[in-house]
């Protein structure tokens, strides 16, 4: 899909074009639009009961006295604070409504808006239009998108141009992100997953990979420990951005990679299992992040950590009751082989630690479904142990529709994660599972600033409600890692 930018008024639209409007809640006046159009508008509102609601969508189909073959009416809700998430829905709404609708292309009118929201409304574009579609072959032709282009019309066109830049490159990271997600596990295993973030190295970054022999090497035997019923090599990456000062210590971000979670001996249920592909989505955020950074050449030093595995059941898989020596020297007394994710973390996060000496560390996972019934879609749940740090993240998420929201890292839950043969056992009580995870963790940050987003209630709308968002892979913490980096750690 080709993105344009001009300042083409809806009269001028192309004959096979659809043009879109966008109304707030409230506020929906059709005085700045000129002839035949205003009257088609006009009649059009006035037998529908169109407000401008968030999500309303109101087609004309071949409205007369114009070329254009349909005008599409949006609602973005409220007049609110943040007119730039405002037209990334509107740009949203109108390619959900029209992706496969036959219409070759779709002219976004976006009145007074600034060059940088008219920008926005592209990104919104590109962002509704993502599909995965490699595996498909027999696609009926009226499922196909058939949106070639999508121009932005606007009144200069040429900042708005220049302003799309940096959020194309956004889009790409962030498409890189859903792709990693959507992927099916028997194609993306932990060595696959790395070869697809070593070809960012054209970006500039660099990127090393440990297998199996190193982390052995290095002590990792909790990450390997969860691996070791796998037939695919486990793998940790380290991926480095350095566009800051040389010597500053960076920024990083952890993220965890279970390329497929059968529970491992401790077996799920058959039902849903197959949602565990993108168990890996916390280290294809770190991706993306890391692809975002380079994208834009941001000044800044960052590092992204990821830990890859598979967690399968075998004969060489670990038991339940199984003791292992992390990296950081703790025992962990392993009790469920499906609470994975953080004997993951926690050698991903210690070396990370250990390695690095971040100013700063951000892991990502998809660590329980507890989070999921605490916050439902929209939210992904997170903890901390700086608040000025929470803070700072909650405030990008917003700016981005990317929302988080804190949960307490609760002492009175320690006692949980007490073993009685080890330094601590990887279950709690299943009230409070978020929580008792986060203090897991939190055991292996080693008193660095740290904060923990907990991203299973975020990664997969299906069906999505999202304007941006097609059903499948969000891509969630891309777009905010990436402006709280740019917001509080460059000048
Ligand atoms: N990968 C799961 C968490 C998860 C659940 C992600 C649903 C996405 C959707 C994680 O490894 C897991 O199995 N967690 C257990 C923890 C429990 C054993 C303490 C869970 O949430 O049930
Ligand atoms: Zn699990
Ligand atoms: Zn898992």
């Amino acid at each position: 899909m080709q993105i344009e930018f001009g300042s083409d008024s809806l009269e001028s639209a192309a004959h096979d074009a659809a043009g879109a409007l966008f109304f707030h809640e409230g506020q929906v006046d059709v005085s700045t639009l000129e002839g035949p159009a205003r009257g088609a508008v006009q009649r059009a509102l006035e037998t529908a009961r169109f407000k401008g609601a968030q999500g309303e969508v109101l087609e004309i189909l071949a409205p007369a006295g114009i070329k254009a073959a349909r005008i599409v009416l949006v609602g973005v809700g409220p007049r609110g604070e943040d007119e730039g998430l405002a037209l990334e829905s509107f740009a949203g709404y109108a390619v959900k409504a029209l992706l496969t609708s036959g219409v070759r292309k779709l002219e976004l009118f976006v009145g007074d808006a600034s060059p940088e929201n008219a920008a926005r409304a592209a990104f919104g574009a590109q962002l509704a239009a993502y599909r995965f579609d490699r595996y498909r072959t027999t696609g009926k032709p009226e499922k196909q998108p058939s949106i070639q282009v999508v121009k932005v019309n606007t009144r200069d066109p040429g900042r708005a141009r220049a302003a799309h830049t940096a959020w194309a490159s956004l889009a790409d990271a962030i498409a890189f992100s859903r792709d990693l997600i959507s992927e099916p596990p028997n194609i993306l295993y932990p060595a696959e997953f790395a070869r697809r973030v070593q070809a960012l190295e054209r970006l500039g970054l660099v990127v090393e990979v440990l297998g199996e022999k190193q982390l052995t090497e290095l002590g990792m035997n909790a990450l390997l420990s969860v691996g070791q019923g796998s037939r695919r090599e486990s793998q940790l990456l380290v991926v480095r951005w350095d566009g800051g000062p040389e010597g500053q210590a960076p920024l990083a971000f952890v993220g965890k990679g279970v390329c497929f979670d059968s529970g491992g001996l401790t077996l799920k249920a058959g039902k849903n299992m197959d949602s565990m592909k993108w168990d890996m989505a916390g280290a294809a955020a770190v991706a993306g992040v890391m692809h975002a950074l380079a994208g834009r050449r941001a000044r800044v030093n960052a590092v992204g950590i990821l830990g890859l595995v598979e967690n399968m059941p075998d004969g060489q898989a670990q038991r339940p009751a199984d003791v292992i020596t992390s990296m950081s020297g703790q025992t962990i007394e392993i009790i469920s082989t499906d609470a994975e994710g953080r004997v993951v973390l926690s050698d991903a996060l210690w070396y990370c630690q250990n390695r690095f000496e971040p100013r700063v560390m951000v892991d990502l996972a998809t660590l329980t479904g507890a989070s999921q019934v605490a916050l439902g879609v929209e939210y992904a749940a997170l903890f901390s142990n700086t608040a000025a740090i929470a803070a700072s993240l909650v405030e990008a998420g917003k700016a981005e529709d990317e929302l988080l929201w804190q949960l307490p890292l609760s002492r009175r839950l320690e006692n949980q994660l007490d073993s009685t043969v080890a330094d601590l056992k990887n279950l709690g009580e299943p009230a409070g599972g978020a929580i008792v995870a986060a203090l897991f963790v939190q055991r292996f940050v080693n008193g660095v600033p740290w904060a923990h987003l907990d991203i299973t209630p975020t990664v997969w709308p299906s069906p999505s409600t999202f304007p941006t968002v097609p059903d499948g892979a969000r891509g969630f913490g891309v777009r905010l890692l990436n402006r709280w980096v740019a917001d509080n750690y460059e000048d």
